[in-house]
């Protein structure tokens, strides 16, 4: 009886079993996922434009014993996230349980300052790419039988925060766009949740902190922490792998911050 009681707790805390694909998962938050899911029992696939660095990463799995394929792909060509599918459907025999829409850009500026081509990299990459991702997905995690989408969004959507404004749209497209999607698929047993992070330190952010104004716009945000402080990576990822867990079969269409206090 206690065994009985004891392996049904272990699958409602466990990924075993399961496959995923991680988007940008060569470094920052998208790496932390793909360990996280992966210590967790589930086969991840990963996906980045640097061929070397995945092989890197691929590499250093492997020595620690888990279990990640990876393909080179730009997300903002919809012919390359086509064969990317086509690769995850290959691996996972049809089925993918989860998956984490991560890869993003940012181009830090003035409104008056932004031009036509940054506008349409920001969106094609954050948003436009994330969408069609989704939708190429959907034949295979309705076919899992259980689904569930992780959206890495930002605080950035919720809260205005000097030179994002591009970025901050891309973001709040994700999070509404969560929340349909999470309606529509949930006939198909697909859940849909957003994790919006606070500052991360991440090779992403140091560029901002290097670019004109990105610096003060970050510093503002650390000092509106309630815990006054950056997040690590690994901060992130404990709570998109919970989102993905069967212990989290109730939750979907959320958009849900880990940003040591900065929207409280
Ligand atoms: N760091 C923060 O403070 C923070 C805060 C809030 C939200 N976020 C969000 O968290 C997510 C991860 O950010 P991060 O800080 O970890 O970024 P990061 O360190 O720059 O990592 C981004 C990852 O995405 C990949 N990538 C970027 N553009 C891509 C494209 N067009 N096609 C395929 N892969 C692409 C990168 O690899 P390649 O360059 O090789 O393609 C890399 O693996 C993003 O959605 C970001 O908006 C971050």
């Amino acid at each position: 009886m206690a065994e009985t009681k004891l392996s049904m707790k272990d699958k409602r805390w466990s990924l075993h079993g399961m496959t995923a694909l991680v988007t940008g998962g060569t470094r920052g938050i998208g790496h932390a996922i793909v360990e996280e899911l992966a210590e967790f029992g589930a086969t991840v696939h990963i996906c980045a434009r640097n061929q070397d660095d995945i092989n890197k990463c691929l590499k250093e799995w492997k020595n620690k014993g888990l279990n990640v394929t990876g393909s080179e792909c730009d997300l903002q060509c919809s012919d390359q996230r086509k064969k990317l599918m086509e690769d995850v459907c290959s691996i996972f025999h049809g089925k993918l349980n989860i998956l984490v829409n991560n890869a993003a850009t940012n181009i830090t500026k003035e409104i008056v300052d932004y031009s036509a081509e940054d506008v349409s990299t920001i969106m094609g990459t954050n948003f436009e790419s994330v969408y069609h991702l989704s939708q190429l997905a959907h034949p295979l995690l309705k076919e899992s039988g259980y689904g569930s989408i992780v959206f890495i969004s930002s605080i950035a959507g919720l809260r205005a925060v000097p030179v994002f404004s591009v970025y901050a749209a891309s973001k709040r497209a994700m999070n509404q766009f969560t929340k349909n999607l999470a309606l529509e698929w949930a006939k198909d047993n697909i859940r849909a949740n957003a994790v919006a992070p606070g500052p991360v330190k991440t090779k992403l952010l140091e560029s901002i902190m290097n670019s004109s104004g990105g610096d003060d716009s970050i510093n503002g945000a650390v000092s509106r922490t309630l815990v006054g402080r950056m997040g690590e990576p690994k901060e992130i990822s404990s709570l998109v792998a919970f989102l993905c867990l069967p212990a989290a079969s109730y939750i979907t269409g959320q958009v849900i911050c880990a940003d040591g206090g900065f929207t409280s």
